[in-house]
Protein backbone atom coordinates (compact mmCIF):
# COMPACT_ATOMS: atom_id res chain seq x y z
CA UNK A 1 0.00 0.00 0.00
CA UNK A 2 0.85 3.15 -0.89
CA UNK A 3 1.85 5.66 1.89
CA UNK A 4 1.28 9.11 2.15
CA UNK A 5 2.39 11.90 4.07
CA UNK A 6 0.76 15.28 4.67
CA UNK A 7 1.50 18.23 6.92
CA UNK A 8 -1.21 19.51 9.08
CA UNK A 9 -1.60 22.12 12.08
CA UNK A 10 -3.21 20.55 15.04
CA UNK A 11 -5.71 18.70 13.07
CA UNK A 12 -8.79 17.34 14.68
CA UNK A 13 -8.61 14.13 15.84
CA UNK A 14 -11.89 13.05 14.20
CA UNK A 15 -10.19 14.50 10.55
CA UNK A 16 -6.88 12.44 11.03
CA UNK A 17 -9.02 8.97 11.16
CA UNK A 18 -11.05 10.11 8.27
CA UNK A 19 -7.94 10.32 6.16
CA UNK A 20 -6.79 7.14 6.13
CA UNK A 21 -4.40 4.64 7.68
CA UNK A 22 -2.37 5.43 4.45
CA UNK A 23 -1.73 8.82 5.35
CA UNK A 24 0.88 10.02 7.89
CA UNK A 25 0.20 13.62 9.62
CA UNK A 26 3.26 15.66 10.79
CA UNK A 27 3.03 18.26 12.39
CA UNK A 28 3.45 21.61 11.42
CA UNK A 29 6.82 23.16 10.17
CA UNK A 30 7.65 26.16 7.82
CA UNK A 31 11.28 25.16 7.70
CA UNK A 32 11.57 21.00 7.27
CA UNK A 33 14.67 18.75 7.09
CA UNK A 34 15.52 17.22 4.07
CA UNK A 35 13.36 14.27 4.52
CA UNK A 36 10.26 16.10 5.51
CA UNK A 37 10.65 18.68 2.64
CA UNK A 38 11.03 15.34 0.23
CA UNK A 39 8.16 13.43 2.11
CA UNK A 40 5.40 15.87 2.48
CA UNK A 41 2.61 15.55 -0.45
CA UNK A 42 -0.38 17.66 0.45
CA UNK A 43 -1.38 20.15 2.94
CA UNK A 44 -4.06 20.60 5.46
CA UNK A 45 -4.82 23.72 6.90
CA UNK A 46 -7.87 25.24 8.53
CA UNK A 47 -7.08 28.73 8.97
CA UNK A 48 -3.76 29.14 9.92
CA UNK A 49 -0.72 29.16 9.51
CA UNK A 50 -0.32 31.03 5.87
CA UNK A 51 0.46 28.66 2.73
CA UNK A 52 1.91 30.85 0.20
CA UNK A 53 4.45 30.36 -2.96
CA UNK A 54 7.59 30.23 -1.01
CA UNK A 55 6.38 27.59 1.69
CA UNK A 56 5.33 25.15 -1.29
CA UNK A 57 8.93 25.89 -2.59
CA UNK A 58 9.74 24.40 0.39
CA UNK A 59 7.56 20.70 -0.20
CA UNK A 60 8.38 20.08 -3.43
CA UNK A 61 6.51 17.32 -3.82
CA UNK A 62 2.88 18.86 -2.46
CA UNK A 63 0.40 17.96 -4.90
CA UNK A 64 -2.90 19.29 -3.07
CA UNK A 65 -3.31 21.82 -0.10
CA UNK A 66 -6.88 21.02 1.40
CA UNK A 67 -8.31 23.54 3.47
CA UNK A 68 -11.23 22.98 5.81
CA UNK A 69 -13.06 25.45 5.46
CA UNK A 70 -14.43 27.84 2.58
CA UNK A 71 -12.72 31.13 3.42
CA UNK A 72 -9.24 30.49 1.75
CA UNK A 73 -7.47 34.07 2.51
CA UNK A 74 -4.49 32.66 4.26
CA UNK A 75 -3.75 30.54 1.23
CA UNK A 76 -1.79 32.12 -2.17
CA UNK A 77 -4.59 30.08 -4.58
CA UNK A 78 -3.00 31.63 -7.43
CA UNK A 79 0.74 30.76 -6.36
CA UNK A 80 -0.39 27.22 -5.54
CA UNK A 81 -1.85 26.71 -9.40
CA UNK A 82 1.45 28.41 -10.77
CA UNK A 83 3.27 25.29 -9.25
CA UNK A 84 -0.03 23.07 -10.55
CA UNK A 85 -1.43 22.53 -7.04
CA UNK A 86 -5.12 22.44 -6.52
CA UNK A 87 -6.54 23.74 -3.39
CA UNK A 88 -9.68 22.27 -2.32
CA UNK A 89 -12.30 24.24 0.53
CA UNK A 90 -15.63 23.24 2.00
CA UNK A 91 -17.78 25.25 0.73
CA UNK A 92 -21.96 24.90 0.81
CA UNK A 93 -22.19 22.94 3.75
CA UNK A 94 -21.29 25.82 6.33
CA UNK A 95 -24.08 28.31 4.81
CA UNK A 96 -27.11 27.45 7.20
CA UNK A 97 -24.82 27.32 10.14
CA UNK A 98 -22.92 30.10 9.61
CA UNK A 99 -26.13 32.08 8.83
CA UNK A 100 -27.61 30.91 12.34
CA UNK A 101 -24.50 32.13 14.20
CA UNK A 102 -24.97 35.81 12.10
CA UNK A 103 -28.63 35.89 13.65
CA UNK A 104 -27.59 34.72 16.86
CA UNK A 105 -24.99 37.19 17.58
CA UNK A 106 -27.38 39.55 15.81
CA UNK A 107 -29.92 38.99 18.83
CA UNK A 108 -27.54 38.70 21.38
CA UNK A 109 -26.34 42.12 20.76
CA UNK A 110 -29.60 43.60 20.41
CA UNK A 111 -30.94 42.16 23.33
CA UNK A 112 -27.92 41.90 25.81
CA UNK A 113 -28.69 38.30 25.86
CA UNK A 114 -24.49 38.42 27.50
CA UNK A 115 -24.56 41.09 29.66
CA UNK A 116 -28.02 39.61 30.77
CA UNK A 117 -27.01 36.26 31.40
CA UNK A 118 -23.97 37.70 33.83
CA UNK A 119 -26.69 40.16 35.58
CA UNK A 120 -29.18 37.51 36.13
CA UNK A 121 -26.57 35.21 37.92
CA UNK A 122 -24.83 37.72 40.05
CA UNK A 123 -26.04 39.25 43.37
CA UNK A 124 -27.67 42.48 41.76
CA UNK A 125 -30.37 40.66 40.29
CA UNK A 126 -32.60 40.38 43.47
CA UNK A 127 -36.27 41.49 41.86
CA UNK A 128 -37.56 41.24 37.93
CA UNK A 129 -36.84 45.55 36.67
CA UNK A 130 -38.55 46.65 33.78
CA UNK A 131 -36.13 49.29 33.19
CA UNK A 132 -32.72 47.62 32.50
CA UNK A 133 -31.17 46.64 29.84
CA UNK A 134 -33.59 47.47 26.86
CA UNK A 135 -32.65 46.60 24.07
CA UNK A 136 -32.94 47.29 20.20
CA UNK A 137 -36.07 45.75 18.41
CA UNK A 138 -35.08 43.58 15.67
CA UNK A 139 -38.99 43.21 13.99
CA UNK A 140 -39.15 46.48 11.74
CA UNK A 141 -35.49 47.21 11.44
CA UNK A 142 -33.47 47.36 8.58
CA UNK A 143 -30.29 44.64 7.78
CA UNK A 144 -27.82 45.90 5.56
CA UNK A 145 -26.00 42.40 4.31
CA UNK A 146 -22.46 43.18 2.98
CA UNK A 147 -21.82 40.39 0.95
CA UNK A 148 -24.56 38.45 -0.56
CA UNK A 149 -23.27 35.38 -1.92
CA UNK A 150 -24.80 32.50 -0.13
CA UNK A 151 -23.72 32.93 3.54
CA UNK A 152 -25.62 36.19 2.84
CA UNK A 153 -28.36 35.03 1.00
CA UNK A 154 -29.59 32.46 4.36
CA UNK A 155 -28.78 35.55 6.70
CA UNK A 156 -31.43 37.55 4.62
CA UNK A 157 -33.74 34.55 4.53
CA UNK A 158 -33.76 34.10 8.25
CA UNK A 159 -33.87 38.15 8.66
CA UNK A 160 -36.94 38.35 6.81
CA UNK A 161 -38.72 35.86 8.97
CA UNK A 162 -37.57 38.06 11.89
CA UNK A 163 -39.55 40.26 9.68
CA UNK A 164 -36.72 42.55 9.19
CA UNK A 165 -35.97 44.80 5.43
CA UNK A 166 -33.09 43.69 4.30
CA UNK A 167 -30.64 45.24 1.87
CA UNK A 168 -27.31 44.28 0.85
CA UNK A 169 -24.23 45.45 -1.09
CA UNK A 170 -22.28 43.31 -3.21
CA UNK A 171 -18.97 43.82 -5.72
CA UNK A 172 -21.87 42.93 -7.87
CA UNK A 173 -25.63 43.32 -7.72
CA UNK A 174 -27.51 39.45 -7.22
CA UNK A 175 -30.70 39.59 -9.53
CA UNK A 176 -31.57 35.80 -8.24
CA UNK A 177 -31.24 37.07 -4.75
CA UNK A 178 -33.68 40.22 -5.32
CA UNK A 179 -35.98 38.07 -7.05
CA UNK A 180 -36.07 35.03 -4.26
CA UNK A 181 -35.52 37.06 -1.13
CA UNK A 182 -36.83 40.69 -1.56
CA UNK A 183 -33.82 41.98 -0.56
CA UNK A 184 -33.06 45.23 -2.05
CA UNK A 185 -29.21 46.61 -3.75
CA UNK A 186 -27.99 49.61 -2.33
CA UNK A 187 -24.43 51.49 -2.28
CA UNK A 188 -21.81 50.80 0.64
CA UNK A 189 -22.60 54.42 2.12
CA UNK A 190 -26.01 54.19 1.96
CA UNK A 191 -26.26 50.54 3.62
CA UNK A 192 -24.03 52.65 6.75
CA UNK A 193 -26.33 55.11 6.73
CA UNK A 194 -29.90 53.38 6.39
CA UNK A 195 -28.75 50.02 8.22
CA UNK A 196 -30.02 49.59 12.33
CA UNK A 197 -27.72 46.29 11.99
CA UNK A 198 -24.98 45.73 9.69
CA UNK A 199 -23.69 42.25 8.76
CA UNK A 200 -20.52 41.60 7.51
CA UNK A 201 -20.96 38.15 5.52
CA UNK A 202 -18.28 38.67 2.60
CA UNK A 203 -14.98 36.94 2.05
CA UNK A 204 -11.84 38.59 3.21
CA UNK A 205 -9.98 40.03 0.22
CA UNK A 206 -7.98 43.04 -1.32
CA UNK A 207 -11.04 44.77 -2.21
CA UNK A 208 -12.74 43.89 1.76
CA UNK A 209 -9.42 44.29 3.57
CA UNK A 210 -10.15 47.43 5.75
CA UNK A 211 -13.48 47.88 4.33
CA UNK A 212 -14.76 49.29 7.61
CA UNK A 213 -12.96 52.12 9.26
CA UNK A 214 -13.22 55.40 10.61
CA UNK A 215 -15.08 56.83 8.12
CA UNK A 216 -17.80 53.69 7.64
CA UNK A 217 -18.08 53.88 11.35
CA UNK A 218 -18.89 58.14 10.74
CA UNK A 219 -21.80 57.15 8.06
CA UNK A 220 -23.34 54.64 10.77
CA UNK A 221 -26.27 55.44 12.95
CA UNK A 222 -25.39 55.76 16.42
CA UNK A 223 -27.63 53.00 17.50
CA UNK A 224 -26.50 50.66 14.85
CA UNK A 225 -25.20 47.39 15.55
CA UNK A 226 -22.16 45.73 13.63
CA UNK A 227 -21.63 41.87 13.31
CA UNK A 228 -18.85 40.53 11.85
CA UNK A 229 -19.02 36.89 10.78
CA UNK A 230 -16.69 37.33 7.71
CA UNK A 231 -12.93 37.59 8.35
CA UNK A 232 -11.42 40.03 11.11
CA UNK A 233 -9.24 42.45 9.02
CA UNK A 234 -12.30 43.31 7.05
CA UNK A 235 -12.61 45.94 9.67
CA UNK A 236 -9.91 48.08 11.20
CA UNK A 237 -9.50 46.88 15.11
CA UNK A 238 -8.49 50.27 16.18
CA UNK A 239 -11.90 52.14 14.48
CA UNK A 240 -14.11 49.22 16.03
CA UNK A 241 -12.92 50.85 19.45
CA UNK A 242 -13.02 54.08 18.53
CA UNK A 243 -16.46 53.90 16.94
CA UNK A 244 -17.40 51.38 20.42
CA UNK A 245 -16.24 54.01 22.99
CA UNK A 246 -17.10 57.00 21.27
CA UNK A 247 -21.19 55.53 20.92
CA UNK A 248 -20.15 56.18 17.00
CA UNK A 249 -21.76 53.23 17.10
CA UNK A 250 -24.20 51.16 20.08
CA UNK A 251 -22.50 47.80 19.73
CA UNK A 252 -20.98 45.42 17.50
CA UNK A 253 -20.69 41.10 17.91
CA UNK A 254 -18.31 39.94 16.18
CA UNK A 255 -16.79 36.27 15.43
CA UNK A 256 -13.72 36.81 13.94
CA UNK A 257 -10.82 39.54 14.87
CA UNK A 258 -8.06 41.31 13.61
CA UNK A 259 -5.41 39.70 15.28
CA UNK A 260 -7.46 36.72 16.15
CA UNK A 261 -7.42 35.84 18.96
CA UNK A 262 -7.01 39.49 20.24
CA UNK A 263 -4.30 39.33 22.81
CA UNK A 264 -6.03 38.57 26.42
CA UNK A 265 -5.25 42.19 27.89
CA UNK A 266 -6.80 43.87 24.35
CA UNK A 267 -9.07 46.82 25.56
CA UNK A 268 -12.22 45.90 23.35
CA UNK A 269 -12.49 42.87 25.56
CA UNK A 270 -13.05 45.07 28.70
CA UNK A 271 -16.58 46.64 26.45
CA UNK A 272 -19.57 45.66 27.82
CA UNK A 273 -20.97 47.27 24.08
CA UNK A 274 -19.30 44.16 22.28
CA UNK A 275 -20.07 40.48 22.41
CA UNK A 276 -17.45 38.08 20.94
CA UNK A 277 -17.43 34.46 20.03
CA UNK A 278 -14.11 32.41 19.14
CA UNK A 279 -14.80 32.30 15.27
CA UNK A 280 -18.05 29.32 15.93
CA UNK A 281 -19.74 30.71 12.62
CA UNK A 282 -19.63 26.90 11.20
CA UNK A 283 -19.15 25.39 14.65
CA UNK A 284 -22.61 23.02 14.48
CA UNK A 285 -21.81 18.98 14.77
CA UNK A 286 -23.23 18.25 11.26
CA UNK A 287 -21.66 21.00 9.54
CA UNK A 288 -18.42 20.58 11.34
CA UNK A 289 -18.84 17.09 10.27
CA UNK A 290 -19.45 17.56 6.69
CA UNK A 291 -16.92 19.93 6.52
CA UNK A 292 -14.09 17.43 7.84
CA UNK A 293 -15.43 14.80 5.25
CA UNK A 294 -14.73 17.28 2.48
CA UNK A 295 -11.58 18.16 3.71
CA UNK A 296 -10.73 14.76 3.49
CA UNK A 297 -12.44 13.72 0.21
CA UNK A 298 -10.49 16.75 -1.27
CA UNK A 299 -7.12 15.54 0.12
CA UNK A 300 -7.88 12.11 -1.38
CA UNK A 301 -8.21 13.11 -4.65
CA UNK A 302 -5.39 15.16 -4.89
CA UNK A 303 -3.19 12.63 -3.43
CA UNK A 304 -4.33 10.12 -6.07
CA UNK A 305 -4.50 12.88 -9.26
CA UNK A 306 -7.93 13.03 -9.61
CA UNK A 307 -9.84 15.84 -9.65
CA UNK A 308 -11.32 17.39 -6.49
CA UNK A 309 -14.91 17.53 -5.86
CA UNK A 310 -14.45 21.23 -4.46
CA UNK A 311 -11.29 23.13 -6.06
CA UNK A 312 -10.59 27.15 -5.50
CA UNK A 313 -10.57 28.34 -8.25
CA UNK A 314 -7.96 31.26 -8.69
C1 LIG B 1 -14.52 28.99 7.01
O1 LIG B 1 -15.06 27.99 6.55
O2 LIG B 1 -13.79 29.71 6.34
C2 LIG B 1 -14.77 29.30 8.44
O3 LIG B 1 -14.23 30.50 8.83
C3 LIG B 1 -14.26 28.18 9.32
O4 LIG B 1 -12.89 28.13 9.23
Amino acid sequence: MNRFTILGDQLPPHLVELLGDDVDVLPWTDSPDEDTARDVVGIVTYGHPRVDGPLLDRFPNVRIVSNHGVGVDHIDVAAAGQRGIPVGNTPGCLDRSTADMTMALLLAAARNVVTGDEYARSPEFTQYDPSILIGHEVSGATLGIIGMGRIGQHVARRAKAFDMKVIYYNRNPNAAAEEALGVEYAALFEILETSDFVSLNCPLTPETEGLIGDEEFELMKSSAILINMARGPVVDTDALYRALTTGQIAAAAVDVTDPEPLPRDHPLLGLKNLVITPHLGSASNRTRRRMLELTAENLRAGLLGHPLPHRVEG
